[in-house]
C-alpha cells in the first residue's frame, strides 16, 4: 500500500475547480486541502498546471469476452479504459454466451477480476423467459433488456413479457429503445438498405421514440427506476424533459459529435445503432444535458474489426470504439465552448454514480476511492488508428486533433496510465451497488 500527494493541481469538486493537495492512501482519497502534519508521501507528484478529476465512470461497453474476443477482450478494452482517463466500466451482456444467467454473470466477473486493469461491473441481459435469473442476481447495477434488437441475439419486444420484467423484479432496468417493428418496417420498404446512410433511414426519429416512450411507460406505472441509453433524438430529449425522477438518461459522445453527413467521409464507421441522426439532434442533445434532463454520458464502446466494417450494407455490423477518446472529445468540447469541465466531471463521473449507485466513486472527496486522473487541458494530440489499444485498432476520429488529454490515471491508488504507457500489471476490482 503506497501512499501518493498530489500537489498544485487544479481540483474538479463538486462546488468548484480549487488548487488544493489530495493525499492517495492505498486504494482511498486520504485527505483534500489540509494534510496532517506527519504525511510521509512514497511519491510525490507536483502537477502544477494539470487538472485533478475523479475516475470516470462508463456505464456502456462491450468488451465482447466472451465469444467475440477477436474483436476486443476484458484484458484489452479495460487497457484502452486505462489510457482514456476510465477507472470503472459497466458492461454490456451481449456477449457469446449472453449474460443472462447469475452463473454466467459470476464467470464474468471472475474472467475480469484476472484480467482487467480497472474496476468493473456487468449487467444482467433480460430474455422474454429467465425472470427467475433476474430476479437472483445481485453483483451487478441492473438489468439490461433489448428493446429492439442490436448486436447479438437478445430481444424482448413483446408487451407481456416487459411488463413482467418491470413488474417483477428490483433491480434497475436500462435498455436499449429502437422498435423493433418499426425497424423491420422501415428495412422492407428500403429491400433492407443498400447503402450506409440507409441506416439512419431504417432506424430512425420514429422508432428511438416509441421504444423510448414505451419504455418510460413501464417504468412509470410499475416504479422502477429506469435509464435510457444512448439517446439519439431531439424528441427523445423533449419527452423525457418531462419525466419523474425514476428516470435517468445518456448520451453517447458519437451522437453529440456525428450526424447523417458522415456518412460519406466515414460510411461504416459511423454505423451504429441507434443510428446518427441530424446535426439539430446533435445539438438538441447537448441542449438537454445542459439542462440536466441527460445526466450521464458514456460510450457504447462496441469494437468490430475493419474487415467486418468493411463489408457492405446491411452485412456491415454496427458499432464503435470509444473509451480511449471519449474523455478527450468531451475536454476538446470544453476548448469548443459547448460545455466546462465541471460539466464533463458531472456527466462523466459523478452522473453515473449516482445513477447506479455506486458508493465512494465519482468524486474526490475523503473516504472516496483513489480512482483519480490528471488531465493536461493544453495537451494537443492526433487520434490515429495505429495507436489505439484497442484491439480492432481504429477510431472513427482517425486523424482529428483534439485538445485535452488524461495524463495519468490512478485506480484504487496504483498508477496504471503514465508517459503514454499502460501498466498491465494492475488489477481493478467488482463495483458494489446500492450499499448505503
Ligand atoms: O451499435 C451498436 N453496437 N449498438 C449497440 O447497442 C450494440 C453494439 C454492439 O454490441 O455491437
Amino acid at each position: 500500500m503506497s501512499v501518493t500527494l498530489i500537489s498544485n493541481a487544479q481540483v474538479v469538486r463538486p462546488d468548484g475547480i480549487v488548487q488544493e493537495d489530495v493525499l492517495l492512501d492505498g486504494d482511498t482519497i486520504a485527505a483534500v486541502g489540509d494534510m496532517a502534519p506527519d504525511v510521509r508521501p512514497d511519491e510525490i507528484v507536483d502537477a502544477s498546471g494539470l487538472y485533478l478529476i475523479p475516475g470516470v465512470i462508463d456505464d456502456q461497453v462491450h468488451f465482447r469476452d466472451p465469444g467475440l474476443t477477436h474483436k476486443e477482450d476484458l484484458h484489452t478494452g479495460s487497457v484502452a479504459c486505462a489510457a482514456g482517463g476510465i477507472t470503472t466500466f459497466l458492461e454490456m451482456p451481449n456477449t457469446r454466451p449472453p449474460t443472462i444467467t447469475v452463473a454466467a454473470l459470476h464467470e464474468k466477473l471472475q474472467r475480469a477480476a484476472e484480467r482487467c486493469v480497472v474496476n468493473f461491473g456487468f449487467y444482467i441481459g433480460a430474455t422474454p423467459d429467465n425472470l427467475t435469473e433476474l430476479q437472483q442476481a445481485e453483483r451487478t447495477p441492473g438489468i439490461k433488456i433489448f428493446i429492439g434488437s442490436s448486436t447479438g441475439s437478445l430481444l424482448v419486444d413483446e408487451q407481456e413479457a416487459l411488463e413482467r420484467i418491470f413488474a417483477e423484479t428490483r433491480l434497475p432496468v436500462c435498455a436499449h429503445c429502437e422498435d423493433e417493428a418499426t425497424v423491420r418496417a422501415n428495412a422492407a420498404k428500403l429491400n433492407g438498405g443498400s447503402c450506409y446512410a440507409d441506416h439512419s433511414r431504417i432506424r430512425d426519429h420514429r422508432a428511438a421514440l416509441i421504444a423510448t416512450r414505451r419504455a418510460v411507460d413501464l417504468a412509470e406505472r410499475h416504479e422502477h427506476p429506469f435509464h435510457v441509453l444512448h439517446v439519439s433524438t431531439a424528441q427523445e430529449a423533449e419527452f423525457l424533459r418531462s419525466t419523474s425522477d425514476r428516470i435517468s438518461a445518456e448520451a453517447c459522445p458519437h451522437h453529440l459529435l456525428f450526424h447523417t453527413g458522415d456518412y460519406e467521409r466515414l460510411g461504416s464507421l459511423v454505423q451504429m445503432n441507434p443510428s446518427v441522426k441530424t446535426p439539430q439532434d446533435c445539438a438538441a442533445l447537448w441542449d438537454a444535458l445542459r439542462d440536466g434532463t441527460i445526466q450521464v454520458v458514456a460510450t457504447d464502446h462496441a469494437p468490430h474489426t475493419k474487415q467486418e466494417k468493411s463489408l457492405p450494407y446491411p452485412q456491415s455490423p454496427s458499432g464503435l470504439p470509444a473509451v480511449e477518446n471519449s474523455l478527450a472529445l468531451m475536454l476538446n468540447s470544453v476548448h469548443q465552448g459547448r460545455c466546462t469541465l465541471e460539466q464533463v466531471v458531472s456527466w462523466m463521473c459523478e452522473g453515473p454514480a449516482r445513477v447506479w449507485q455506486i458508493a465512494r466513486k465519482g468524486r474526490i472527496e475523503p473516504g472516496y476511492d483513489a480512482d483519480v486522473v490528471l488531465v493536461d487541458l493544453e495537451q494537443e494530440r492526433t487520434v490515429r488508428n495505429e495507436q489505439q489499444r484497442t484491439k480492432c485498432g481504429w477510431s472513427p476520429w482517425h486523424g482529428e486533433t483534439l485538445k485535452g488529454w488524461p495524463v495519468r490515471t490512478w485506480v484504487l491508488g496504483r498508477t496504471v496510465f503514465a508517459d503514454g504507457r499502460v501498466d498491465e500489471t494492475v488489477r481493478g476490482k467488482e463495483v458494489r451497488f446500492r450499499q448505503s
